[in-house]
């Protein structure tokens, strides 16, 4: 279909499912046992009401923001998700091309079909990304990745460190599919070899993500792997995968104990695609404004999870986030139609979210508060 035939995220996805191979669609479909929290992830937006108010000025409305000290024009970014070239061969390039209008971040998944370095080669000016790393058992190859990523600073800004996948989860659509076409796609695993991602595993049956696993470390600590990344990087830190009150506590402590390290945290449960029923980013942003307000004054917090409409990215902002990221949605756009599927869905997201401030009376984004959001729905003791 054409893309501006295209209206929603729904449209999108349903496009790029009838375009991707049967093992792309298991994998980027996929998320863990029952699918409980992919699908509550979403739901939980739902079950927000949105209080609009009347009589505003609504002529403009600005979605600019900063990340990291960063100006940006919209707070959506690019989510880091492995294998962009399963969907299409502009891949996590394409990604790029297609948010290039936008002012968006771009996370970079550490399982990229392609090196970060050709990641960015083509890149608009200005467009900045962050470098998503699942630590290594072996560590100097993570230490090596880093010293990568530290030779571009002028488009790597953050390190993103990924902490909800200790172990791999159970995906059964993904493992269903098998691994049964070879991935055409070169690995951006810290060897930095470009081999096939099927190279790394023998066990050809199971999921792309079991393969992707392969080599990732289950003993990181607060105590012992933030100092050893912070030896290698100088970049700011974004934990990623935080569920809790407690460890968005623990992280705005550490930030304030050692400063130049941890900038920003992610509440996300994966999209769902790790620790089955745990809570959507909107229900940790509510556990945070409950026990640890302060959280949000000391370092920026940032969500994914779920979102389909520019309602859902007006909520999580109204209720503190400063920055909501789409996983999925991207590389639904890439099967929709390649870099020019990207940028439609982006196009469709930031209408959207303009249309939804005006909606409410909201000019600018300082603007969006708890004033504008009913939450009684999903607040409990
Ligand atoms: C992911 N995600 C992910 N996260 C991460 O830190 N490193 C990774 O390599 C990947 N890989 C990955 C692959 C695919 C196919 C998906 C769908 C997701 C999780 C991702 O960053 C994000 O948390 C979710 O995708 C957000 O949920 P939505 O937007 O997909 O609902």
């Amino acid at each position: 279909p054409a893309l501006d035939t295209l209206l929603n995220l729904d449209d999108i996805e349903a496009a790029a499912t009838s375009q991707v191979s049967k093992k792309c669609w298991a994998y980027y479909y996929s998320a863990s046992d029952d699918l409980f929290s992919k699908s509550l992830n979403n739901h939980a937006y739902r079950s927000i009401l949105l209080r609009p108010r009347v009589f505003v000025d609504v002529t403009r409305a600005d979605t600019s923001t900063t990340l990291l000290g960063h100006r940006l024009s919209t707070p959506l970014y690019v989510s880091p998700a492995a294998m962009a070239r399963l969907a299409h061969p502009d891949g996590e390039a394409g990604i790029a091309r297609g948010i290039s209008r936008f002012g968006a971040m771009q996370l970079v998944s550490h399982n990229a079909s392609m090196t970060p370095e050709q990641i960015v080669a083509d890149a608009a000016p200005g467009q900045i990304f962050g470098w998503q790393l699942y630590v290594q058992t072996n560590r100097a190859k993570s230490e090596t990745m880093l010293a990568r990523i530290a030779r571009m600073p002028e488009h790597y800004k953050c390190i993103v460190l990924t902490l909800d996948a200790p172990v791999p989860s159970k995906r059964e659509d993904d493992e269903r599919a098998g691994f049964e076409t070879r991935l055409v796609v070169e690995s951006a695993k810290p060897t930095g070899d470009a081999q096939p991602a099927a190279a790394k595993k023998p066990d050809t049956n199971s999921g792309v993500g079991k393969q992707l696993f392969f080599g990732t470390a289950a003993d990181l600590t607060w105590e012992t792997t933030l100092p050893w990344l912070a030896k290698h990087t100088t970049l700011p830190i974004v934990l990623k995968g935080i569920q809790t009150h407690e460890d968005a506590y623990l992280a705005a402590r550490y930030a304030r104990q050692h400063p130049g390290t941890i900038r920003a945290v992610i509440l996300s449960n994966h999209g769902g695609r790790s620790l089955d029923t745990s809570p959507p980013a909107v229900h940790t942003l509510l556990e945070i404004r409950k026990y640890c307000p302060e959280v949000f004054d000391t370092i920026e917090v940032w969500v994914d999870g779920g979102v389909k409409r520019g309602t859902d990215i007006v909520k999580a902002l109204c209720l503190g986030a400063k920055a909501v990221g789409v996983g999925r949605a991207a590389l639904w756009g890439l099967g929709a139609g390649g870099w020019k599927g990207v940028e439609r869905t982006f196009e469709i997201l930031q209408g959207e979210i303009e249309t939804c401030m005006k909606m409410m009376g909201a000019k600018d984004l300082s603007e969006l508060g708890p004033r504008f959001i009913n939450t009684s729905i999903v607040e409990r003791d």
